[in-house]
């Protein structure tokens, strides 16, 4: 009876060719795994005694960067829709980053109530904010509307964080100098803001409405850098890589089944959260970027955006059709 290392060499002897290419694509994987994560944030900046407050950061790169910024000492609000994950999220990166300084405060970004009682609930409850990440976020939902009637995902990824961030800025300028994050992406250079159908009423179409969102956290991010001139409150926008997190419970399920099977080994190519958190790290933290506002980023590094997304009418003309849609005029 042959023993269990000559049966492996026997099977290494008759199979080392396909042992070879396996191991070779292996490598191959890998090396094209770490060259699509790109950037890695390497900055050792601490935030004892700092606040930063993130949206939806029960999941996903939101939770990563919230452990990133718990480890580096600050006290972490993470503004989350679904109380009950919130809080396993909270005990987890209490847990992990040994900083016991992690609430949860509920944040339904589809609400403009709830986005309001949230600011109050801050404004009259903490002492500072030192860093602002707008992170959460709905991808390639169904025509959905938000309570008070707009499109979902220029409602959610939009409008929510625009009043958000509006209600949040007299805190911001207070503990200034202070940053505000915008999570974009990619997607936003195929986009265009549909200002005579905004919540494109007349033919919905789940990328377009995305692409319509994304581009509006880049315009939204410049134009609050030029309101902010002087305040010592920074702006960054960003695209973090494509990230196999839950934001794809809408466009995986869409594509057929042998699709998704062919997609499969991409699927574990793409960055995971950690790496997809990088950026937006770097953009709250990095002190090479403390003088710089306004600006678009991608794998650690500025990047220019889409010339729609250069476009200050357009980033103007979206800051008033915004502010009267949720009632900031
Ligand atoms: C930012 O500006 C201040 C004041 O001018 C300067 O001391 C500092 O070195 C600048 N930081 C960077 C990273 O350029």
């Amino acid at each position: 009876m042959q023993n269990y290392s000559e049966v492996m060499r026997e099977y290494v002897e008759n199979h080392g060719t396909a042992l070879i290419v396996a191991f070779a694509a292996g490598a191959s994987v890998l090396a094209l795994r770490r060259w699509l994560a790109g950037g890695v944030c390497r900055s050792k900046a601490r935030l004892d005694g700092k606040t930063v407050l993130i949206t939806g950061a029960n999941t996903g790169i939101g939770k990563e960067t919230a452990l990133d910024m718990a480890k580096r000492g600050a006290r972490v609000i993470l503004a989350c829709r679904d109380m009950t994950r919130a809080h396993i999220a909270a005990d987890e990166i209490r847990q992990q980053s040994g900083n016991g300084n992690v609430v949860v405060k509920k944040l339904d970004l589809s609400s403009l109530q709830s986005v309001r009682d949230l600011a109050k609930d801050v404004e009259a409850n903490e002492d500072r904010l030192d860093i602002l990440i707008n992170n959460a976020g709905v991808m390639m939902c169904p025509k959905w509307t938000t309570e008070d009637g707009f499109e979902m995902q220029f409602g959610v990824n939009h409008l929510g964080h625009f009043l958000l961030t509006n209600c949040l800025l007299d805190l911001l300028k207070k503990s200034a100098p202070s940053r505000i994050v915008i999570v974009s992406s990619l997607a936003h250079e195929r986009g265009r803001i549909h200002f005579d159908d905004i919540n494109l009423d007349k033919d919905y179409d789940r990328q377009i409405s995305y692409r319509q969102s994304k581009l509006a956290n880049v315009l939204f991010c410049r134009e609050l850098a030029t309101r902010l001139e002087g305040t010592g409150v920074t702006t960054y926008s960003l695209h973090p890589g494509v990230i196999r997190t839950e934001l794809g419970r809408h466009f995986f399920p869409t594509i057929a089944l042998w699709k998704r099977i062919i997609f499969m080994p991409f699927y574990y190519m793409i960055k995971s959260p950690w790496e997809g958190a990088q950026t937006t790290i770097y953009c709250a933290v990095d002190e090479s970027l403390e003088n710089t506002s306004g600006l678009y980023y991608s794998d650690c590094a500025p990047k220019t955006p889409a010339p729609q997304a250069l476009d200050d009418a357009a980033a103007k003309k979206l800051w008033d059709v915004s502010a009267s849609m949720v009632g900031l005029a």
